[in-house]
């Protein structure tokens, strides 16, 4: 895993930035994995900024997220149907029929994961995949204790991700209680993967991701298993690290 330290979440929005528009400058079809969450706006903040600024184009990007909440409709709010149109898709050139997400309202879960599975299948494998990591260490929404053998499931989310994520519900109540997730297996299948972490509400997870105690109590400590990982954090999260030198 490389790690590169920046000052702030600016820095680390942007140097994520130049590197998945590098991918896509030596590509321009590239599979691009997309993550939710507060982490990654500064990352598609300034993708727009480049598209706007220096043309550069998502014409024949494909992009796949890694989860959707399950009971929401694509319309609601706080769907990720509706997170990744308002921070990313509407405001560059990709087209819409090349942007995957798992579907939150699906007749049948089990069958939305093995359909999303095969489209990751037939499209991928992704080139490059984009993360957060959640105070409890999830990648995607693959809670403590998952199956590092698993594709794409529902799991049930642990209370710490639902109150995490109830700042953007009217209340905790609110917060779905279950996710389709991308697998921890299928997140290694990307060829490459940026993990990103910011702020000191993540220094105690950056800080044991860097143990490498690669266990299933510590789902992104599975990210020691592939061998392209670029960790890019700021000082903040990073403070636990720098104390134990
Ligand atoms: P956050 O979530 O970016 O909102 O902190 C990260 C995650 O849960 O993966």
């Amino acid at each position: 895993m490389q790690v590169i330290v920046l000052d702030n979440y600016d820095a680390i929005s942007e140097q994520a930035a130049r590197l998945v528009e590098k991918n896509i400058q030596e590509n321009d079809q590239l599979v691009l994995g997309l993550a939710t969450g507060a982490t990654p706006l500064g990352l598609y903040k300034n993708l727009i900024s480049g598209y706007n600024a220096r043309g550069i184009s998502y014409k024949n990007v494909k992009t796949i997220n890694l989860d959707e909440y399950l009971g929401l409709e694509k319309n609601h709010p706080e769907s990720y149907h509706t997170f990744m149109s308002e921070k990313l898709f509407q405001h560059i050139d990709i087209a819409m029929k090349n942007t995957f997400i798992p579907d939150g309202n699906p007749s049948s879960a089990e069958e939305e994961c093995i359909r999303y599975e095969e489209i990751i299948d037939s499209i991928g494998p992704v080139n490059l995949q984009i993360l957060g990591i959640g105070t409890n260490g999830h990648i995607g929404f693959n809670e403590p204790g998952t199956d590092p053998n698993m594709s794409t499931h529902v799991v049930e989310l642990k209370t710490s991700t639902r109150e995490d994520n109830a700042q953007f519900f009217q209340s905790l109540d609110e917060v779905p209680r279950h996710a389709i997730t991308i697998g921890i297996q299928t997140i290694l299948k990307s060829e490459q993967i940026i993990i990103l972490a910011s702020g000191k509400s993540k220094a105690k997870a950056v800080k044991r991701l860097l143990e490498q105690n690669v266990n299933r109590n510590f789902p992104a400590s599975f990210l020691w298993k592939h061998d392209h990982v670029t960790l890019i954090v700021d000082r903040e999260a990073y403070q636990f690290v720098q104390s134990i030198k």
